[in-house]
């Protein structure tokens, strides 16, 4: 076989994040404006093209695949390309995983563990529904509940995404880490990161550091730090009173840059080296070109050559720098 891909400062690239659709049903404002122009469909690669440049990246030593949007269970026919993508596991292959807003699981929870799937992500920033329809704008909190709990029925490990946000959600702190304890879900909090235009929703006004969150933890619980990490970038520790596990993703206060071990596709077919970075490839054109594969691998190998070392996100001064005019949504996070 190959050579796996190994980037310019020796970090193998064993994950791909892979963007379907540009498309969400939710509007959250940390990753959408409220009025967002989309890709006309014509621009998007095929559910067969995606399946060949995922195999190509499997076939390249990608040992996990993660399908995230906008919103993945979105895409018209998406339950086919989990179908084809399942022919990889137990092959190269040994995660196929999902983050998804939660709208549709109850469609498809049982469908997607038919596929393989063994655990989802699923992004939920607060248990208030009021407060759920502010942040996600087009969002209703019972139907996300409905299918978090299909999810659950149909065997899935569930694992919450919480964006922290200073004066949103910091007072529910203690009331997701008991709701995730009592169903037995995983639960990880993230930083905001500053992507999107901000407009006046001033990003820095809301970002609440996770140092900060981990000392209120603290006073209520004893944390025990995991050396453990699922390949992605959290870190974790575990709570000594419930026994729950709590991650945390810091792109701020804790950069991760240097065991990243992940690029993004985009559903246009463009590679991305890091989330904030604007380095990026085009795969689609060596896709197209040729039904071999060869110019496509060769294409992705010289895309990795040129992953960049870090982001540079930057709340610390008085304005937020790094930021990144591209949306969230545009390579799934
Ligand atoms: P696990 O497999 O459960 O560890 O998932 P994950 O954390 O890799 O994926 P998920 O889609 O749940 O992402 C959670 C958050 O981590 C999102 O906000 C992502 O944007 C963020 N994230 C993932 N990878 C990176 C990265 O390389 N850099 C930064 N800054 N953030 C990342
Ligand atoms: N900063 C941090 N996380 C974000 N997400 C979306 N936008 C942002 C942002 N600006 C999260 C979603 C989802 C994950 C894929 O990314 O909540 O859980
Ligand atoms: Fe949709 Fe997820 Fe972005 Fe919210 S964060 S708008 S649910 S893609």
């Amino acid at each position: 076989a190959s050579a796996p891909l190994i980037d310019p400062f020796a970090r193998p690239i064993t994950y791909l994040r892979v963007s379907v659709t540009d498309r969400c049903d939710f509007r959250c404002v940390y990753c959408m404006a409220e009025h967002m122009q989309f890709l006309p469909k014509a621009e998007l690669l095929t559910l067969e093209e995606l399946d060949r440049l995922c195999s190509a990246f499997v076939g390249l030593g990608v040992r996990k695949l993660r399908i995230t949007g906008g919103e993945p269970l979105v895409r018209r026919g998406i339950m086919g390309f989990f179908r084809q993508m399942s022919r990889h596991l137990g092959s190269g292959l040994e995660e196929l995983t999902l983050t998804t807003n939660g709208s549709q699981l109850g469609r498809f929870a049982g469908e997607l563990v038919d596929c393989g799937v063994q655990r989802v992500n699923v992004s939920l920033d607060t248990l208030q529904a009021d407060k759920f329809a502010s942040i996600t704008r087009w969002g209703r909190l019972p139907q996300v509940l409905d299918g978090i709990a299909a999810a659950k029925a149909a065997g899935l490990r569930i694992k919450i995404n919480v964006v922290a946000l200073k004066g949103v959600n910091d007072d529910e702190l203690f009331d997701l880490v008991r709701w995730c304890g009592d169903e037995g879900f995983d639960l990880t909090f993230i930083e905001v990161m500053p992507m999107g235009d901000l407009g006046n929703e001033n990003r820095l006004d809301q970002y609440w550091p996770l140092n900060d969150l981990r000392k209120q933890l603290a006073e209520r619980f004893t944390l025990i730090d995991l050396a453990e990490r699922t390949g992605g970038p959290a870190r974790y520790v575990r709570l000594q009173e419930t026994g729950q596990k709590i991650g945390f993703i810091t792109p701020l206060t804790h950069n991760f840059c240097e065991s990243c071990n992940r690029v993004r596709l985009t559903c246009t077919g463009e590679l991305y080296m890091c989330l904030g970075q604007e380095d990026r490839a085009d795969l689609r054109a060596p896709l197209r070109a040729s039904e071999d594969d060869q110019p496509l691998r060769h294409a992705i190998r010289a895309a990795i050559a040129h992953k960049p070392k870090g982001h540079d996100f930057d709340y610390s001064r008085q304005s937020v720098s790094g930021q990144m005019p591209r949306h969230m949504s545009h390579t799934g996070g």
